[in-house]
């Protein structure tokens, strides 16, 4: 049996605003994985059993419109090859909640599947071929989950642009705490589109001044000035709230954590529910964590960024 694993993502800053071709910062979860077993079976086809989904999906029936049984069959297409496997995928993930599980879960199947034929794909590879799912979960991607995934590694997204990795001078806690609300991004996605179709120059308006916010943040955290990120972090989350895709499950949880010390917060992905992500000093990371427990976040990751 092979087994393929990819990582959670997060996006610090400029989610939305780089669907129409601002920068965006984005970082992998590397504890949060998802991970593909593949094997061989004496029977004819291909099956992918989804154990957190409990549902078997055959791949072969090309009338199963499914991201899954998609990035298998566009996998074996770039590998050349073909055979009578069986997949078994499993994810530490949560769904629709902006850490990137359907890509992670696409870029496990890649890469286990790669293993189980000896063949080695490079990241641009791996991304590409998870970008043709992402369009299924997403309608119009940026491609920056797929882009992250594949590389794990910190970087500084413009759609169609080669990617950049960026500097975090000095490494801090994130703390990341989840609404408990599944939200798919293909719908908040769709609706800032519709909104931008109805007042393109507001919506430009808001999209550069969410790309000035990330280019301060490059700066600050190449720079170490990790206070900064903060108040960049509550600059970013009101812009996201003038495209309509925040919460009042957000913005609870956002109050909790800055009554508690965080320096500043944020939606994190597609917004609506989903993760609230906060900079808070180390000192105050347990504290703000108590308090958006209280508050009501589902569950919460506290993860170093270096
Ligand atoms: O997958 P999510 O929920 O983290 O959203 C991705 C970020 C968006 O900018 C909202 C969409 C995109 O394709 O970039």
């Amino acid at each position: 049996m092979t087994v393929g694993t990819a990582c959670g993502k997060i996006i610090l800053f400029g989610e939305h605003a780089v669907v129409y071709g601002r920068p965006a910062l984005a970082v992998p979860l590397s504890q949060l994985r998802a991970r593909a077993f593949v094997e061989s079976r004496a029977e004819q086809g291909i099956v992918i059993h989804a154990r957190d989904l409990k549902r078997d999906i055959p791949v072969n029936d090309s009338t199963v419109d499914d991201a899954l049984a998609t990035i298998t069959r566009l996998t074996l297409n770039k590998l050349g090859v073909t055979g009578n496997l069986e997949i078994t995928v499993e994810s530490d993930i949560p769904v629709a909640s902006g850490l990137g599980s359907g890509a992670a879960i696409s870029s496990a199947i890649v890469r286990a599947l790669a293993a189980h034929f000896h063949q080695s794909l490079a990241a641009s590879e791996i991304s590409a071929l998870v970008y043709e799912t992402e369009k299924m979960y997403h309608g119009t991607p940026s491609g920056i989950d797929n882009t992250v995934i594949a590389y794990e590694q910190a970087i500084r997204f413009v759609r169609g642009q080669p990617i950049t990795a960026f500097q975090i001078a000095r490494p801090f806690t994130l703390v990341i705490a989840n609404t408990g609300i599944a939200s798919p991004t293909k719908i908040t996605v769709g609706d800032v589109r519709r909104g931008w179709e109805q007042d393109k120059a507001r919506y430009e308006t808001i999209f550069d001044d969410i790309a000035e916010i990330v280019a301060r943040a490059q700066d600050a955290l190449a720079r170490g000035e990790n206070l900064l990120l903060g108040e960049l972090m509550t600059r970013n989350q009101r812009a996201l709230e003038s495209l309509d895709v925040s919460s009042r499950e957000i913005e609870n949880l956002i109050d909790a954590g800055m009554r508690a010390g965080a320096s500043g917060g944020k939606l994190s992905g597609g917004g609506r529910g989903g993760n609230v992500i906060f900079y808070v000093a180390d000192e105050r990371a347990e504290e703000v964590r108590r308090a958006v427990v209280e508050a009501g976040a589902a569950n919460v990751i506290l993860t170093r960024l270096f």
